[in-house]
């Protein structure tokens, strides 16, 4: 997967390139990134790369033309390749995990990153394939923003991950033909680890028990409960069991938490 970032700062991605995941995926030859400064496709002295809105109104707007000049050399590159170019704005479609896994199998991704005043409309309009935002919220810029998406992209590309840390026990992972299981597209259940008490808060009993069944039948419910309490627009689209149906039920019927913390 090759990403070919457009900023006009190509320093803000050096701390995130130099950590974590996407460094690895560099490192292991699974991911490319390329950062493009987009004042180096202007032509004028002072590399302007906005300019004011027609009709008035604060801030800049991005002028099409470095724009549409940085991301026609990228394609000139490969110009028999389908080229997707994501413009990264407020006004974009949600950012999902289904989204990302979509991308996902792009070989290569270009990213736009305004300012959050915005880019002249040609650029959306006849530059851009897709456009993208990570939550109803505005940014000063697009770089966080694309920093996200390849960070989402990146861990669903295969190899990226080790078995370990598989992606398809995640929040929101709907791996396609499998059953229902622990945690399809719901909010992860809680996670511990030693020690086995801390400040007088113990962990739950059944995760120390050994009982895999059990265990399993207590991450689904922690699971569900969660989703319904925090996100049940999300309940919607999980394929539900009768035992998930029942467990519902009785949360809807309690009055107050109608889960313990042990559960
Ligand atoms: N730029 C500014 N705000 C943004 C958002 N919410 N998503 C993507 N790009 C942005």
């Amino acid at each position: 997967m090759t990403f070919d970032v457009v900023t006009i700062f190509p320093d803000f991605f050096r701390s995130i390139l130099e950590h974590g995941l996407l460094k690895r995926a560099m490192a292991s030859g699974h991911a490319t990134i390329r950062l493009h400064d987009l004042r180096d496709y202007t032509d004028d002295r002072h590399r302007t790369v906005d300019d004011r809105p027609f009709g008035g109104g604060p801030g800049m707007v991005f002028t099409p033309e470095p724009l549409f000049r940085a991301v026609e050399a990228l394609r000139a590159e490969a110009p028999e390749a389908a080229l997707p170019v994501i413009l990264l704005s407020p006004q974009g479609r949600l950012l999902t995990q289904a989204v990302a896994e979509e991308l996902s199998h792009a070989a290569r991704l270009v990213l736009i990153c305004a300012r959050y005043e915005g880019v002249d409309e040609r650029v959306a309009e006849h530059l851009a394939t897709d456009e993208i935002s990570i939550g109803d919220f505005v940014l000063s810029g697009g770089e966080l923003a694309a920093a996200v998406v390849m960070e989402a992209v990146t861990r669903l590309v295969p190899g990226v991950l080790g078995n370990e840390e598989s992606c398809e026990q995640d929040s929101f992972a709907v791996p396609a033909g499998t059953p229902a299981e622990v945690r399809q597209g719901l909010l992860d259940c809680p996670h511990y680890t030693r020690p086995a008490e801390f400040r007088g808060w113990k962990v739950p009993e059944v995760l120390l028990s050994g009982n895999h069944q059990e265990i399993r039948q207590w991450r689904r419910r922690r699971a569900l409960a969660k989703t319904w309490r925090r996100r049940p627009d999300l309940l919607a689209q999980v394929p539900l069991s009768k035992e998930d149906r029942e467990w519902l039920e009785l949360l809807r019927c309690a009055d107050d938490e109608p889960v313990s913390h042990a559960g």
